[in-house]
């Protein structure tokens, strides 16, 4: 198992260095030029390509020697999201559903923790097939996994309590296809599977608060923000990692 993502301590990391343009903000005037300069350029990150060549990398791996691949943005980013979900009383029972699952070990967690209704979608062949062998492993049957682009939503997903995305935002949102409309596709496939008064917990490092509350302004409203590791760099702080729930209005 490998962590991924940006901490305090890894700011180096495939994540920080790829993924998360907006790694080393600090303050919010540096945040605003960069946002209302032009958004992110498109990355390979964005695309289908690289997700289905690196799940399929891990789904070998998983084969050889077991391992389950990358934990994006750490495992203290899976806890954060179930501690709040036991704050909140959210009941075992809700549908929760994982977009852009990838290696499905959120779900794993989840129902690990009791969650019973779980759903994981992603749009890389080879990241459903790692989940599923995953979840297999860890007789995990009930949890179910579909191979779904999340922005060519399908009615067939359903209606559901708690939505939780981590990282897959950030990847959409570097994608050469989407690059134009790719947030509004995001947010009305968003408004499509969330049922009013549910959850959408979101873990970016690419967006600010600011602006993800820009982002997610109709239909939803900001309920939490929840603490991530801050870093000092030349006399500044700043928080790399952006966590927020929503709530569908
Ligand atoms: C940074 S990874 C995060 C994976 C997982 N959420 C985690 O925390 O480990 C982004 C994931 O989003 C998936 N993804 C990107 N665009 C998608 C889309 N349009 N529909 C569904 N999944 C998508 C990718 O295949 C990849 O698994």
């Amino acid at each position: 198992m490998h962590i991924s993502g940006v901490s305090s301590d890894s700011m180096d990391s495939k994540f920080s260095s790829q993924t998360c343009h907006h790694a080393a903000r600090c303050d919010e005037k540096e945040k605003e030029d960069e946002y209302l300069g032009e958004d992110f350029l498109p990355s390979k990150l964005g695309t289908k390509e690289y997700w289905d060549d690196a799940y399929q990398r891990e789904l070998q791996a998983f084969e050889d020697i077991g391992d389950v691949g990358e934990i994006w943005f750490g495992e203290e980013s899976m806890g954060r999201v179930v501690r709040w979900l036991d704050k909140m009383k959210i009941p075992r029972n809700a549908a929760i559903l994982d977009i852009g699952t990838g290696n499905g070990v959120f779900l794993v967690e989840l129902a690990k923790h009791g969650f019973t209704n779980l759903t994981g979608i992603d749009y890389s062949t080879s990241a459903v097939k790692l989940s599923h062998n995953i979840l297999e492993k860890e007789g995990l049957s009930n949890v179910k996994v579909k191979e779904i682009d999340f922005l060519s939503f399908s009615e067939e997903l359903g209606s559901f309590d708690v939505s939780i995305d981590k990282g897959t935002f950030d990847a959409i949102t570097l994608s050469v296809d989407a690059k134009d409309d790719g947030k509004e596709r995001y947010v009305k496939a968003l408004l499509g599977v969330l049922r009013m008064g549910g959850f959408f917990v979101i873990t970016s490092c690419n967006w600010t608060k600011e602006q993800l509350l820009d982002i997610f302004s109709n239909g939803f409203k900001f309920l939490h923000e929840l603490p991530t590791p801050g870093f000092q760099f030349g006399g500044r702080t700043g928080n790399s990692v952006t966590v927020l729930v929503l709530e569908r209005i």
